[in-house]
């Protein structure tokens, strides 16, 4: 990350334009993350194609590097993982940095305690100050020995010790990463480990586990596996992120007279909660070329612009959408109506919080937009240009980047270097298919 607060990149976006074309987005961040853990855990080659060349993935990448682990990128999001199984993988020598990447610490922190490997994992400034103790209280639980920064959070430091136990733990909070923490930790430990959520979260832990020729059983809010399994070495393809297609889909789906298609999305049930909620809001979408990549949903999206209109989002489509919040608040603040968030108060510990974010840049841009603990009320009209600040946060600032395709003049969106840690040819893209977007440093 860059924090020098006088030369941090920012975006131009002149107002108005529509989207259109054929596009494909990178690789998604989640899968990518989970496809090095699980390659440099299993023994033989994993080749993996369409991985995200973004920071967070290349972060967990460049962790495993520094356990021994032989990684070749013989081309653009191609991986050849040369796994010699858990046994191989050594000590880190140095921290592990995760730099922004909350799936990247918090999955390794639950793999390496299970293997009682000795590690410290830290993090940039936002990373630094994410809730840890929701992943360090089970792991404990199991018998791990950890020690963390005040308040639980990181620097996270393993210090090895005796085989971990099986656990059967309730979550408090509907969380993948704790989940697959928790799971990753008790596919090393002793017995069985078996975790239940309060609410459906994403499964590609499970998915990509089973391809790696792990048994891991799933019913309904519980997911079961034995410890003591070991992986075997697979090929996997890394279809296109729905969160990085989560802008485009808005800013196409709000603007009459925009088509756009967007090829190879991964549509994991799991996942999909942004195309449902835009459809409740009015939005054409077409889902074609349904097909199963790897354990996977996978599709080419359709969009025709449309008028939104607002909604109360539906409980259950939260967590299956909630890293595409802040791209729907926009899609809000264009729709005819009053949209109601809420049940989202994890928005508050992502990169930002999120709702609190949001709910500045957009009320700055005359939006009437309202916070509340675990959501925001939003009245849709019409949006001025301004500045506003993404706080670091590549999915408020990617948001608040088409925002301009509704606002009635120029906005410009600061702090955006963190749109390379999933989204590395963001303005490119978008400007390719409509977006009047440039970027340029602070100086
Ligand atoms: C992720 C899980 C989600 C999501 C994050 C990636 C993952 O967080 O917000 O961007 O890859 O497991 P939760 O742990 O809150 O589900």
């Amino acid at each position: 990350m860059n924090t020098d607060k006088q030369n941090k990149l920012q975006f131009q976006v002149e107002a108005g334009g529509k989207l259109s074309g054929k596009i494909e987005v990178p690789g998604d961040k989640s899968m990518s993350h989970r496809s090095v853990m699980f390659g440099a855990m299993a023994h033989g080659i994993t080749e993996v194609s369409g991985f995200l060349e973004g920071e967070d993935a290349l972060h967990t990448l460049q962790a495993f590097e520094q356990m021994g682990v032989i990684i070749e990128r013989p081309g653009a999001g191609k991986l050849t993982i040369h796994g010699k199984g858990v046994e191989a993988l050594r000590s880190p020598a140095q921290p592990i940095y995760h730099g922004n990447a909350g799936t990247g610490m918090r999955l390794l922190f639950g793999l390496l305690a299970g293997l009682r490997i000795p590690a410290t994992l830290t993090g940039d400034e936002s990373l630094s100050r994410r809730p840890m103790s929701r992943i360090v209280d089970p792991i404990k639980a199991m018998g791990a020995q950890v020690s963390t920064a005040e308040h639980g959070m990181p620097p996270l430091t393993l210090h090895g010790g005796d085989q971990l136990k099986g656990i059967e733990y309730s979550t408090p909070m509907a969380s993948a990463q704790v989940k697959s923490c928790i799971l990753l930790a008790g596919l090393h430990a002793k017995g069985k480990t078996i975790v239940h959520e309060p609410g459906v979260t994403r499964d590609h832990t499970e998915r990509m586990l089973r391809g790696f020729g792990v048994e891991v059983q799933s019913k309904g809010l519980r997911v079961e596996l034995d410890g003591e399994q070991q992986l075997t070495a697979t090929s996997l393809h890394v279809p296109g992120d729905i969160s990085s297609a989560a802008f485009f889909l808005v800013g196409a789906a709000m603007i009459p007279g925009s088509t756009l298609t967007i090829n190879n999305v991964g549509l994991n049930p799991t996942r999909r909660g942004v195309v449902d909620i835009l459809r409740l809001m009015g939005a054409e979408i077409e889902e074609s070329n349904k097909r199963e990549t790897g354990g996977e949903l996978v599709a080419d999206l359709h969009v025709t612009g449309a008028q939104l209109k607002g909604i109360d989002v539906p409980h259950e489509l939260v967590s299956l959408a909630i890293d595409e919040f802040p791209a729907l608040f926009v899609a809000a603040a264009s729709a005819v109506g009053t949209t109601v968030v809420s049940g989202a108060e994890e928005l508050r510990v992502k990169e930002t919080d999120r709702i609190q974010v949001m709910t500045d840049g957009l009320r700055s841009l005359g939006v009437d937009i309202t916070d509340t603990p675990d959501g925001a009320r939003i009245v849709g009209g019409s949006i001025q240009g301004g500045t506003v600040d993404s706080s670091g946060d590549h999915r408020t600032a990617m948001s608040f980047a088409m925002a301009a395709l509704i606002s009635s003049g120029p906005i410009t969106v600061l702090d955006c270097d963190n749109v390379a840690t999933s989204f590395p040819d963001f303005v490119a893209l978008a400007a390719g298919s409509g977006l009047r977007v440039s970027e340029s440093r602070s100086g």
